[in-house]
C-alpha cells in the first residue's frame, strides 16, 4: 500500500508536464537531473524563507516548494509577465505545501525591496548578474544559508566573478556539483 500524499502526486505531475513540455520547446528549466540535487539540498536545509532569482513558469519553485514543510515560503522573482503569469498557473495546479510570492520585475530592482531573511536562494537568471544578485541579496541571507547556483558548468566563464567570490572571499564555503554536462556551484554562508 502506498503512503503517498495526493499533493506530492499533483506537485509531481506538474513537474512531469513541464519536462514534458521542455522536450517540444525551449524551456530552460533545471530540469530533473539538476532537480534532484536542488530537491536534497533543499531536505537538509529545511528552509523556511526562499529566495529564487528566475522563475520561468515555476518549475524551480515547484520542485522546491514540494518539500513537506508547512512553514516553507517562497518569494521567486521573474522580469517577464507572461512566464510570472505561466508560473502562478502552474504553482497553484501543484497545490505545493510553501506559500509561494511571485514578484514580476527585474531581480536588480526588486532585491532590495524584499525584507528577508532568507536561508535558501536559488540562483537561475541572468548568468552575467549572478554576482550582482548575490552581493544585493547578501545582507538579507542568514548566517549558514545555502545560495545554490544553476549552470555553474556550462556558463561557468559568464558567472567567473561569481564563482571567484564564493570561492574566494571567506564569506562562503562553496563546492561545485558537477551533473552530467553542466553543474551547479552550491555556497554555504559563514
Ligand atoms: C533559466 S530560467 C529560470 C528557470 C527556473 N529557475 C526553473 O528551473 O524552472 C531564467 C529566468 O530568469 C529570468 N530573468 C533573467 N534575468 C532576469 C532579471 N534580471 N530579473 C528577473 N528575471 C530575470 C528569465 O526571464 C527566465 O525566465
Amino acid at each position: 500500500m502506498t503512503t503517498e500524499t495526493p499533493v506530492l502526486r499533483s506537485a509531481d505531475g506538474v513537474l512531469r508536464q513541464i519536462e514534458a513540455a521542455s522536450e517540444k520547446q525551449f524551456l530552460p528549466i533545471v530540469g530533473p537531473h539538476k532537480g534532484k540535487i536542488l530537491a536534497e539540498e533543499v531536505r537538509k536545509a529545511k528552509p523556511r524563507h526562499v529566495l529564487e532569482v528566475g522563475t520561468l513558469i515555476g518549475y524551480s519553485a515547484i520542485l522546491i516548494g514540494k518539500e513537506p514543510d508547512e512553514s516553507a515560503e517562497i518569494v521567486t522573482i521573474e522580469i517577464h509577465r507572461g512566464e510570472a503569469e505561466a508560473a502562478g498557473e502552474n504553482i497553484l495546479k501543484a497545490n505545493i505545501p510553501a506559500k509561494v510570492k511571485i514578484i514580476t520585475g527585474n531581480v536588480i530592482e526588486v532585491i532590495p525591496t524584499l525584507g528577508g531573511p532568507f536561508d535558501f536562494a536559488f540562483i537561475d537568471a541572468d548568468k552575467t548578474e549572478y554576482l550582482q544578485y548575490l552581493e544585493l541579496a547578501e545582507d538579507k541571507l542568514r548566517k549558514g544559508a545555502v545560495v545554490v547556483a544553476d549552470n555553474a558548468g556550462i556558463f561557468a566563464d559568464q558567472m567567473s566573478d561569481y564563482l571567484d567570490y564564493v570561492r574566494n572571499s571567506g564569506k562562503y564555503q562553496s563546492r561545485f556539483v558537477r551533473v552530467g554536462g553542466d553543474g551547479m556551484e552550491i555556497s554555504v554562508k559563514l
